[in-house]
């Protein structure tokens, strides 16, 4: 397996990274989110910046401490994510999104408290704008990468999206498996190239997934010239 032993190979390249979830208010002591808790992008952050790069995390609510001499935007909502991607993607490199973006969020919201009533509560969710779309479909020369969180057909749906999002590079994993997921500290992973090259590792910590998956974009820019 190709590892990136030797530092530097970033220098001079922005890497822009994406972590954790988004919160979706509903009233100021209400929101909608997910299990992701940060790590996997945190990680890579650090890999990143470990090869020298620049890199900038934008963050949604996360429990951990930011690696060194990285800059990092904190973010809510799937909406910021979104308006701090698009300020930092013409000066980005390498935009690699894993962050657990919300899909939908409550069409309406309450400046006040919502106190309870009699009955049933229907909560009226309307979608979130794809980033990770946007950006593919505005992609000039940054290398694209995304992941996949998928519960079955993995590496049919991870392939669906690597090319409906014009990515370069898509890190697939099984959220159900056993060492893979949002949460715990190791992760699953299988990365797929536009190019098709296939990497398949074992269980890991998220830190060496991180440095697989840097390892794996380095390879695949070196094989385009970039
Ligand atoms: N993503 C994004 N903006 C969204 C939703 C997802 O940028 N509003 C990104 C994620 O950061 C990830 C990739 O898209 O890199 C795939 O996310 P995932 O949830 O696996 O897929 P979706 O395209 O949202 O489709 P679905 O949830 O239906 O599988
Ligand atoms: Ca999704």
């Amino acid at each position: 397996r190709h590892f990136v032993t030797c530092a530097g190979q970033l220098k001079g390249k922005t890497v822009v990274i994406t972590a954790g979830p988004t919160q979706e208010r509903i009233d100021p002591v209400r929101y909608f989110t997910n299990h992701s808790s940060g790590k996997m992008g945190y990680a890579i952050a650090e890999a990143a910046r470990l090869q020298g790069a620049k890199v900038v995390l934008i963050s949604g609510p996360t429990q951990i401490e930011p690696p060194e001499g990285v800059e990092v935007i904190h973010v809510v909502s799937a909406k910021e994510m979104f308006e701090a991607c698009m300020r930092y993607y013409e000066k980005a490199d390498i935009v690699i999104k894993s962050a657990a973006v919300a899909d939908y969020r409550p069409k309406d919201t309450f400046e006040q408290k919502r106190k309870k009533q009699p009955g049933t509560w229907f909560i009226e969710m309307e979608r979130t704008t794809d980033i990770l779309q946007t950006l593919g479909n505005q992609k000039v020369d940054q290398i694209l990468v995304g992941f996949a969180a998928e519960s079955e057909h993995v590496e049919e749906y991870a392939m669906k999206k690597l090319h409906s999002k014009n990515l370069d590079l898509i890190i697939a994993n099984n959220i159900l498996q056993e060492g893979a997921g949002f949460k715990g500290d190791t992760n699953i992973v299988t990365t797929f190239t536009k190019d098709g090259d296939k990497k398949e590792y074992p269980v890991l910590a998220k830190r060496e997934v991180a440095q697989f998956i840097i390892s794996d974009i380095i390879t695949y820019m070196e094989r385009h010239h970039r």
